[in-house]
């Protein structure tokens, strides 16, 4: 049976490098015997603008229905004044909600050819290529109970619960040890154990899996503070390194800053039933929408990660991210990474040149 590509382009430069992604996914399509149907919905500004919400619940059906969802970057300035249940982002949201996509992951990867792009030492980040998987939908984010409450003398207090029940673990854990079997055969796993029961839970249910099921995959442990010192100090040590919502959301923020290029970064987002949802870390850029200058290599690099984690489509994947490091090898850079020496290209020439790469493959 053909597997099921939802395209949602959403605003902005969302169509602009969608079209670019698609390209690419037609040659490997071609070159690796692909059975893989594509179909494209509305999402965020454009879906309001044609039906006066950000989602549909008929392209909330068909998301539902396939395998995995190829999405641009949603919002503008032309929606900002939308009461907040009816912005753009909201259709985003309710994708995540709806599809129960727990697993984020989050890679940070500089091609060698970008390391002068990076804030810190080149010889320190140059072919740097982490996976962070953070739980997206537990932790302390959700956690009940919360709130602000009032004391007796009158002073207020805030408080939130760290809860993650065990089943909850173990499903983020499994998405990790996998994603580590299909990488570099290494996992971190990031915890502060030592001062919260809920992560001294969690390190033991890890440990356990580690032994069980995974005994090909090295497992180490890390308390979260020294993990953020490491991941500056000396960042090409990490492979895989899985974590709960808020300290995965600090980290991977942190991990992608190492790298310096915004429009260089994908993300998945998994639910049990291995959907994705696959879309750049990056926004809408209206600054530079419209105008051809945007990098497709994000959106191009999230085809990539929907082709492994969602088809299992390994050596297309693989195809994928040796063309885009070809394309750079070939001195090719949007503006957004544009160095001295190197050629300046727009949007749909850096998909044609990943295309061509593909070609020669
Ligand atoms: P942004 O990521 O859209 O842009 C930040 C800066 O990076 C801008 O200068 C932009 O031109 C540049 N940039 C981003 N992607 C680029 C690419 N592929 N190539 C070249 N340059 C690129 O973040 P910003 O400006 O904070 O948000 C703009 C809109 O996007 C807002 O409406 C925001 O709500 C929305 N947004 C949507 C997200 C999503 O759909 N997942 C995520 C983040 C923001
Ligand atoms: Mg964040």
């Amino acid at each position: 049976m053909s597997k099921q590509i939802l395209c949602l382009p959403g605003d902005g430069i969302g169509p602009e490098i969608v079209v670019e992604a698609l390209k690419v996914l037609d040659v490997v399509k071609s070159q690796f015997d692909l059975d893989i149907e594509v179909s494209e919905g509305l999402v965020g500004g454009a879906s309001l603008d044609a039906h006066g919400v950000p989602l549909t619940d008929e392209v909330l059906a068909v998301a539902k229905k396939s395998d995995g969802i190829l999405f641009g970057a949603v919002g503008g300035p032309k929606w900002d004044d939308q009461p907040m249940m009816n912005r753009p982002e909201r259709g985003l949201l309710k994708l995540r909600s709806e599809m129960g996509l727990f697993a984020n992951l989050r890679p940070a990867m500089l091609f060698p050819q970008l390391a002068e792009a990076s804030s810190l030492k080149h010889e320190l980040v140059a072919g740097l290529d982490i996976l962070i998987v953070r739980e997206l939908t537990g932790g302390i984010y959700f956690g009940e109970p919360r709130g602000v409450r009032t004391l007796e003398n009158g002073e207020r207090e805030g408080y939130n619960s760290y809860v993650y029940r065990e089943s909850e673990i173990k499903r983020i854990a499994k998405v990790a040890f996998e994603a580590a079997q299909k990488r570099g055969g290494r996992l971190t796993s990031v915890d502060k154990s030592n001062v919260l029961e809920v992560t001294a839970l969690w390190r033991e249910l890890v440990t356990e899996m580690g032994a069980a099921d995974y005994s090909d995959v090295e497992l180490s442990h890390m308390y979260v503070d020294n993990a953020a010192m490491q991941l500056v100090r000396a960042p090409k040590q990490f492979d895989v390194m899985v974590t709960g919502n808020m300290f995965g959301d600090i980290l991977s923020d942190c991990a992608a800053m190492l790298t310096g290029s915004i429009g260089m970064l994908p993300s998945a987002s998994l639910n049990e039933a291995n959907q994705g949802m696959y879309e750049p870390v990056h926004g809408s850029a209206p600054d530079i929408a419209g105008q051809g200058k945007a990098n497709p290599l994000a959106q191009i690099l999230s085809l990539a990660m929907l082709l492994r984690y969602s088809l299992g489509e390994i050596e297309a994947a693989d195809a994928i991210e040796k063309a885009v490091s070809d394309v750079l090898d070939q001195g090719l850079r949007t503006g957004d990474i544009a160095s001295e020496g190197c050629t300046q290209v727009g949007t749909t020439e850096m998909g044609d040149a990943v295309v061509k790469c593909l070609q020669v493959l």
